[in-house]
Parts: structure tokens; sequence; C-alpha cells
């Protein structure tokens, strides 16, 4: 027997839009409370599939992971920009660009990054002021924007400010895409298209150039565009091509630079509310560093750093949704999904759910001990997602996030502006509804 799948009435006509529009983290929590861990929301005429449960979560991100594609809206709204990446492509291709990619993205490669990060963060750290507002979003940004452009490319200095202002405007025209309610044909003469079609040219002119440039003297560089270049799948022996590799550069700034800015952030947010994490956070990288810089060797040395990190990404996960869509019609958790049904994943709500964490609304890193991480079931956190299109960045952000803490807490303290409603949006990534203004003390 087919079961209809629970979930909140809503208007006859726009379902649960308005719910969606006033607060669509909190409708979600709410909703998975009141209708467990399978539920149904509506928006218009179009219904979504929340999923919950662990397990379920498990059975589509995993164990059944080649019956469900990412859904076709997500992939409409990002192929104009994105092209043929790892976000957008399905089965074999996936596979194959995932085993070229891979050895780029280890920590060993990763690792090589260090020193540049480092003096990235130091020569930021030097345009602070005692006094000085900051914007924190925005000035994270800079910051990240800068280690893109080192790690990615290693841009010559000359180049530098090419490559910000291509990355800059691709940016701004990703936001666009995703904030855009209905995505409008490219070739429509609107000013969103304007800005979007001269983001994809800038962006375009610059990688191809880089491109071209290593082809001429490949092993020169060991950042991600060497390591692209370089790898080759083993299985067929065929590399990337310059388009695919085009696509996948704008796949991995479009996948990398907002969530890491976004969760350095809300680390500095809640560093600044909670003193008493701040200042244990302080002593562990001082005695640790004993005045020297941080090196992936001494971030090892740094438990509490590492949970401050999870706790941050359990609460505020920057992809705090993703979709899928089944090929065929399937059961999930006891009821019937039809093909090219949307199945929403949230880390965000299941993240925040007293099953699994105690005061789940409560900032407390030391809950991440290892006993505690040990029984949690796999989807109950699962902020860089599962299964094979499991975060390939993950290592990259890790250590990124950890290493610029470790260069700035030492160095650098924030304290929250008063006034100001802090929250986080539903936007592309888990950003602060207003942004959030710090004073550096
Ligand atoms: C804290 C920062 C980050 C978070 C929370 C995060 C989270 C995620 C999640 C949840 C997914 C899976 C989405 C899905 O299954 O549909 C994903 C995929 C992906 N991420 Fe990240 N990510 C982060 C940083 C990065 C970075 C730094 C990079 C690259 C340098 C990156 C590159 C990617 C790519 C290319 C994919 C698509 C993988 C595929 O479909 O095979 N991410 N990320």
């Amino acid at each position: 027997m087919t079961h209809r799948i629970p979930g909140p009435a809503g208007h006859p006509l726009m379902g649960n839009l308005n719910a969606m529009r006033h607060d669509f983290l909190q409708f979600l929590v709410t909703t998975t409370r009141d209708y467990g861990t399978v539920s149904q929301v509506r928006a218009g005429p179009s219904r979504m599939v929340l999923l919950a449960n662990p397990e379920d979560i498990a059975d589509v991100l995993v164990k059944r992971a080649e019956l469900f594609y990412k859904t076709r809206s997500t992939k409409t709204l990002l192929a104009p920009l994105l092209g043929d990446g790892l976000v957008t492509l399905e089965n074999d291709r996936h596979r194959q660009h995932r085993r070229i990619m891979q050895p780029a993205f280890h920590m060993r490669q990763v690792q090589h990054y260090t020193d540049s990060m480092v003096t990235q963060t130091q020569a930021w750290l030097q345009q602070r002021t005692p006094g000085e507002t900051l914007d924190l979003v925005p000035a994270v940004a800079t910051l990240m924007l800068n280690i893109v452009i080192e790690t990615f490319f290693s841009a010559a200095l000359a180049e530098t400010d090419t490559v910000r202002t291509a990355l800059q405007t691709f940016s701004k025209a990703l936001d666009l895409r995703v904030r855009s309610p209905i995505p409008l044909p490219r070739w429509l003469p609107t000013e969103h298209n304007r800005i979007l079609n001269h983001a994809m040219t800038t962006l375009d002119k610059v990688v191809y150039h880089l491109i071209a440039d290593r082809r001429q003297q490949p092993g020169t560089h060991y950042d991600l565009l060497g390591g692209l270049l370089a790898e080759h799948d083993a299985e067929n022996e065929q590399s990337l091509t310059d388009k695919e590799i085009r696509d996948e550069i704008a796949t991995i700034f479009f996948a990398g630079y907002e969530t890491t800015t976004t969760t350095l952030s809300w680390i500095f947010y809640l560093l600044a509310i909670h003193p008493p994490v701040r200042q244990k956070l302080h002593a562990e990288i001082t005695q640790t560093l004993n005045g020297s810089v941080p090196t992936a060797e001494s971030l090892k040395q740094m438990p509490f750093l590492q949970q401050v990190i999870k706790e941050t990404l359990r609460l505020y996960p920057a992809a705090w949704l993703f979709d899928r869509e089944p090929t065929q019609e399937v059961s999930i958790g006891g009821y019937e999904v039809r093909a090219g049904q949307t199945l929403f994943i949230s880390p965000y709500v299941v993240q925040r759910s007293p099953a699994y964490f105690d005061m789940p609304d409560e900032f407390l890193p030391e809950r991440f001990t290892p006993e505690f991480e040990k029984q949690l079931p796999r989807f109950a956190y699962f902020p860089f997602g599962g299964g094979s299109r499991i975060c390939i960045g993950q290592p990259f952000a890790l250590h990124t996030i950890a290493l610029l803490l470790a260069t700035l807490i030492p160095q650098l303290d924030l304290e929250v502006l008063p006034n100001q409603v802090i929250r986080p949006a539903a936007a592309a990534t888990l950003v602060p509804a207003n942004g959030i203004l710090m004073r550096v003390v």
C-alpha cells in the first residue's frame, strides 16, 4: 500500500511558499520535528521530499547512489556557468573526472600550499588596525580570494589583478544566477545577463591563457592548475581537455570559495561571543606554536582547534542543503517516491536534531570527543556530504581553515558590534543574513 508523505498543508495554490520565504531554515527544522524524518513540502506546484533520517540519507548518497542524480533544476541553474564539471556530471564522466582530479586534492598535495597560505594571511593581518570596523564576510572573502589565486594558479604578480577581476566578476555572476528566482535564457539582453556574459568571457580568457602558458612549460608549478594539467586517467590514458579544465576550475571555485569564507566567518563570530572558548583556543595555539608559524605538523597538535571547526560546521554547515532526484520510482523510508521528484537533504536540519546532539543549538566544541564521534550514525553529521560525491575539497577546506585560524587567533581579537540581528540565511551558502560587523580590539 502507498502512503501519502506527510507535510504541512499550506495554501492551496502557493503551498508552503510563505513559510519558506519567512524563514526557510526554521521551516525545514519544524517540518521534520512535526511530520517526521520523511516529509513533503510544497512551493507552488513543486513538491519536494525532505529526508532527515541518517539511514535514508545513506541509502540515497551511498547504498543506492547510482539511482539518484543531482536535480535537473540545479543543473539548469549551474551548467551555463560551470559547464561540465564535477557538480553537473553524472555516471562514467563523473567517475573519470574524480579519478583524474583526486590526486590534486590529496592532503599531501594540499600541504604544499601551507607556506603561501600563511604568507597571504600575514599580509592580510598587517592591514588590520586596532579600532577598525570589519564587515566580516567581505573581509574574509578578500583573504580567501588571495589564497585561491595562489593555490589554484600561483599567478605571477603581473597576472594577479587580471585573475582577481575575473574571479570577482565570476563570483558576482554566480551569486546573481543562484539568487535569481527564474534563470532567464542567456541570450536575453538583460542587465543580469550582461554581467553574466561579461563574467564568462573574462574568466575564460584568463583561464585559457594560463592553461596555454602552462602547456608550454609543463611541471613548473605545483598548484591546482598544474595538478589538473599533469594528471591523467590510468584506466584509459585520458587527460582533461582545456575546456574540461576550464569547467573544473570554475566548478572548484564555485564550490570552494564561498563555503570556506562563510565557515571562517561563523567561526570568528562564535569565538567572539564565547570568550571562554576563544581563550582556550588561544592558549592551545600559542602553547603549541611557541612563537613559530603554524605548519601541517603543528596543526596536528591542536585537537581543540579541530573541535571548534567541527562544531561550527555542525551549527553552520555552509552547504546547508543539497538535492537529488531518483531516475526511477523508488521506495525510501517506507514511502514511494516517483522518478524526477526532488529530494532535499539538509545537514543543517539533521545536525541540529536533539536525537543526536544534546542542546543542539548550543556551541559546545568539547562534545566532539573521539568516543562521541564513534557512536554517531554516519549521516547524523555530514557537512561535506558523502558517497561518490563527497566534497573533493574537504582536505583543502579543513587545512586552510585550521591554518588561517592558527595564524590569526594569536594576533587578532575581534568583538561583535552591538545592535545587530545575526542569523543565518538560506542563500547559496549559509551566510549571515545581514552580515556581521566586528571591531578589531
Ligand atoms: C567548509 C567548506 C566546504 C563545505 C562545507 C563543502 C561542502 C560540500 C558538500 C556538502 C558537497 C556535496 C554536495 C552534494 O552531494 O550534492 C560538496 C561537493 C563539492 N565540493 Fe565542497 N565544501 C567545502 C569546500 C570546498 C572546497 C575548498 C572545494 C575546492 C577547493 C570544494 C569542492 C567541491 C566540489 C568540486 C564538489 C562536487 C563534488 C562532486 O560532485 O563530485 N568544496 N562540498
